[in-house]
C-alpha cells in the first residue's frame, strides 16, 4: 500500500497530527489554578493552616509560572516551528540528504517525518522505548506511524521499539543520526553512551545532530563540568567538526527563560570506524 492509500485511509479526521506535549500545559494550568486556590483559601482561613496555604499556594503558582516561561515551549507550536525549521536548516548545511537516517527517542516521530518530507530520498527510522511516562502525553508507536501516514512519508519513515542504549543496528549503517529533546530524557549515569552508540552506528563521514538541553545539571549526566569538555569527550569518540550551536546562536528565540537550559544543536561528523565498545 503506497502512502497515498494511507492517507486515504485516514481521510476525515485524523488529518492533523498528533506531536504530543498537550500533557505539560494541562499541567501548568494546574499548578497554576492550585496556586491561586490554595492562596483564595489562605485569606478565608486563619492561623496556622493560612500559613500552610500561604506557603502551599506560592510555591505552586511560582512553579506553574516558572514553568510556562521556562518550559513552555515545548507545547507552543509556533516555538516547536522555529525549532524544527532550523533543526531542517542546520540538516541541509551538513548532509546531502541520500541513505539512511536514524532518530533516537522519536516520541511521535516529529523531527524523523520532518526529515522525511524534507528529504525526498531519505529512509527513516524511529526507534523509541515509549516509555510509561512520556506514554501519558500519547507518545506511543502507533501515534508516530498514524502521524507518518498523515504526513504522507510512511513509505520512508518507520517506528520500532528498541533502545537508543542498545541499538539494534550494525556499525555503520546510517549516513545522519539525530535525537530531539530525548537524550536528556534517558535515566542513566553516564549519558556519553548514547553518543557512542549514535556514533557506532554512523558510517564514516555520516553526521549526527543532537538537539536538547545542554546547562549545567545536563552536562554532569555526561561527566564532564562544560560544554567545551563534552564537545573533547565527543570527539575522541571518533568524530570531527565537533561543535554546539545554541538556539540563541542559530536564532531561535524562544524567550529569555528559556535560555537558562542552554538548549541547541550538538554535531559532528564520524571519521574513523568505530567498534562496539563493552556494554557498560
Ligand atoms: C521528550 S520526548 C522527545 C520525543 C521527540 N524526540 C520529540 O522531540 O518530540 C523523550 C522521548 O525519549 C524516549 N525514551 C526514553 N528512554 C528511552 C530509551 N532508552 N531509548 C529510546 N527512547 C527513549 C521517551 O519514550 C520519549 O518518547
Amino acid at each position: 500500500m503506497n502512502d497515498n492509500d494511507n492517507r486515504g485511509k485516514l481521510k476525515k479526521n485524523l488529518e492533523k497530527p498528533y506531536y504530543g506535549y498537550s500533557i505539560m500545559r494541562y499541567f501548568t494550568v494546574a499548578l497554576i489554578v492550585g496556586g491561586i486556590v490554595s492562596i483564595a483559601l489562605a485569606i478565608i482561613f486563619t492561623a496556622w493552616v493560612s500559613i500552610l496555604c500561604w506557603v502551599l499556594g506560592v510555591i505552586l503558582l511560582s512553579s506553574g509560572v516558572f514553568l510556562h516561561l521556562s518550559m513552555g515551549l515545548v507545547n507552543n507550536p509556533e516555538k516547536i516551528e522555529l525549532v524544527k525549521d532550523k533543526f531542517s536548516d542546520l540538516l541541509g548545511n551538513v548532509w546531502d540528504g541520500n541513505g539512511k537516517v536514524l532518530d533516537m527517542g522519536t516520541g511521535l516521530g516529529r523531527v524523523a517525518i520532518e526529515i522525511a518530507k524534507q528529504f525526498p530520498e531519505a529512509q527513516v527510522v524511529g526507534v523509541d522505548t515509549w516509555t510509561k511516562g512520556w506514554k501519558l502525553s500519547g507518545m506511543t508507536k502507533a501515534g508516530a506511524e498514524k502521524n507518518a501516514i498523515i504526513e504522507g512519508v510512511s513509505g520512508r519513515c518507520t517506528f520500532q521499539t528498541d533502545s537508543a542504549l542498545d541499538l539494534p543496528f550494525e556499525d555503520g549503517e546510517f549516513q545522519l543520526v539525530v535525537s530531539s529533546f530525548a537524550f536528556h530524557a534517558i535515566k542513566i549515569p553516564d549519558r556519553t553512551v548514547l553518543f557512542e552508540e549514535a556514533i557506532r552506528v554512523l558510517a564514516s563521514g555520516g553526521v549526527f545532530v543532537i538537539c536538547g538541553p545542554f546547562s549545567g545539571s545536563f552536562l554532569k549526566a555526561y561527566k564532564v563540568k562544560n560544554m567545551p569538555e563534552l564537545l573533547e569527550k565527543v570527539q575522541q569518540i571518533g568524530v570531527e567538526d565537533v561543535k554546539f550551536v545554541s538556539f540563541k546562536e542559530a536564532g531561535v528565540n524562544l524567550g529569555r527563560l528559556a535560555n537558562i537550559w542552554e538548549m541547541g544543536y550538538l554535531s559532528g561528523r564520524k571519521v574513523k570506524s568505530y567498534g562496539r565498545r563493552e556494554k557498560r
